[in-house]
Order: structure tokens, then sequence, then C-alpha cells
């Protein structure tokens, strides 16, 4: 029962950013013995329900990886029909997310997005910029090789127009140039359909991220397998290079 799982669940350690690959839709719909187009709208009625789940539970972040820029070289119909899902989608859902005070973000190559996507994507942005609750970072034509390159750039440019002191470039320079400089980095990273690779995402901010993989495909995942990842999340000890001593100490008794 979902509910049970809930329970499980410790409301003060949520991950604050959870980044997902929704992956599976093409096979979830070749083993019903339909097109693969059939998975992704599937896909999409997950999409609402994770959604809904992170907002419900108190997640500050939820980063969905909904199109990576390599998928751009999968057959045409596929790319157009997904193109049209994504901006549908987005058009229908506003109005959803405004209610439960949900801001959308959009990172990735927007270059490469058809005009009529790139519009609809744009009125939606502004139209949940005042929404507090949820962030929900859609990456859209993203790769995390095209975004380091994209973040390399401009701070070479901004060298170049004496804007930055290349002595002083650290961590903190590269972060602020990233699509996700925002964000916090991801937490709890989960991926579908058995596939244990992290396919070009978010390579410099999953540092640290705890990664779940399960064998469920996208569009049969539910609030009940969201709930399982965090529990299972919050079983992991995070020690972020020290020792298991060094972050939790046995209590001294008294
Ligand atoms: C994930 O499902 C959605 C996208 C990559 C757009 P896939 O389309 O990759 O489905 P499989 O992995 O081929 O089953
Ligand atoms: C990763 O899935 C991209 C998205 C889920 C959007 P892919 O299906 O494209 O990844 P590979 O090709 O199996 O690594
Ligand atoms: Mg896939």
């Amino acid at each position: 029962m979902p509910e049970d799982l809930l329970e499980k669940i410790d409301k003060s350690r949520l991950p604050s950013h959870i980044a997902i690959i929704m992956d599976g839709n093409g096979r979830w719909a070749k083993e019903k013995g339909q097109d693969r187009l059939y998975g992704h709208f599937h896909g999409v009625e997950s999409v609402r329900n994770i959604v809904e789940g992170c907002a419900e539970l108190g997640v500050g972040y939820l980063t969905l990886y909904a199109f990576s820029t390599e998928n751009w070289d999968r057959p045409k119909n596929e790319v157009d029909g997904l193109m049209e899902l994504l901006v549908d989608t987005i058009r229908k859902e506003v109005s959803m997310l405004n209610k439960n005070n949900i801001r959308l973000h959009v990172i990735g190559d927007k270059e490469m997005l058809p005009d009529y996507a790139r519009n609809e994507l744009q009125e939606a942005l502004e139209m949940t910029s005042q929404n507090t609750g949820l962030n929900l970072v859609m990456a859209l034509s993203y790769s995390s090789r095209w975004e380091l390159v994209n973040a390399v750039k401009l701070i070479a440019l901004d060298v170049k127009e004496g804007k930055i002191d290349p002595e002083n470039i650290d961590q903190n320079t590269l972060q602020a140039y990233l699509t996700t400089s925002q964000f916090p980095d991801p937490e709890l990273m989960i991926r579908t359909s058995g596939e244990y690779r992290i396919s070009n995402f978010l390579l410099y901010q999953l540092a640290y991220a705890e990664l779940y993989f399960t064998n469920t495909r996208w569009p049969d995942f539910r609030k009940e397998n969201l709930y399982e990842a965090i529990i299972d999340f919050q079983n992991r000890e995070r020690r972020f290079g020290k020792t298991s001593e060094q972050v939790s100490p046995t209590p001294v008794m008294a």
C-alpha cells in the first residue's frame, strides 16, 4: 500500500533534490505490441503522478530528464512526436502547476528546439515564475557535456572581457556558469527501466548523489515506486569522503 510506504519516510530527511532519468517508454510500448510513441504518451501520466508526489511530500527540486541532445538522432517521426507531446503537455499542465504552486524551469540547448516549442516553453516559464513551492526542472535537449562545454565557453568570454581573473576560477565559478546554477546538487538520482548508466545527465552535479536503479519501466513508475526510492535513500550512509565514524559517531553512553 502506498500509504504504508509513505509512513516509512522521514519527512525531516527528504532529499532536497531528486533527479530522474525517465527511461523505458519505448520498450514498455513494444512489450504491448504498440508503437514507441504510445509509450511516451503513457509516460506523461507517470510525470504527473511523480510531480504530484514530490509536491505533496515537500521535495524542493525535481529534475526530469525528458530529452537528451543525443535523442535528436532518433527517427524523425519519434523526435517530432515527442516534441509535440512535450510542448502539448506543458501547455495543458500550466494551470495545474500554478494551482500547486510549482515553478517550471528548463535546462538544455534551447537553440536546438523548434521555434514553436521554444515559444511555448518561454510562456510556461513566465506563467509559473512567481510560484514558490516545488521547483520542477525539465532537462530538454540537455546533455551534460553540452552544458560543460557551454560553461567553459562563457567563462572564456568573461575572462577575455576582463570580468574574471583566471587565477580566481574555482568550483564556485564553474557552478555559476552551469544551467543548474540556481539549484542545489541532486541528492538522489533515479533511473528506471533496468539500465545502469548516466547517459550524459548532470555528470558534474551528481558527484555525491545516491544512485537508485529500478527495473520498472517509466510508464509504470508511480508514487509508491518513488517512496521506495526515498526510503532506500534514507537508509544509506552518505560519507562524502569521510569515515563512517566521522559522519555517524556512536553515541556515548551515559
Ligand atoms: C525514455 O524512454 C524517453 C526518452 C529517452 C525520450 P525511451 O524512449 O528511451 O525508451 P527505451 O529506453 O527505448 O525503452
Ligand atoms: C536517456 O535515455 C535520456 C532520457 C531519458 C531523456 P536514453 O534512452 O536516451 O539513453 P541510452 O541511449 O539508453 O543511454
Ligand atoms: Mg531509453
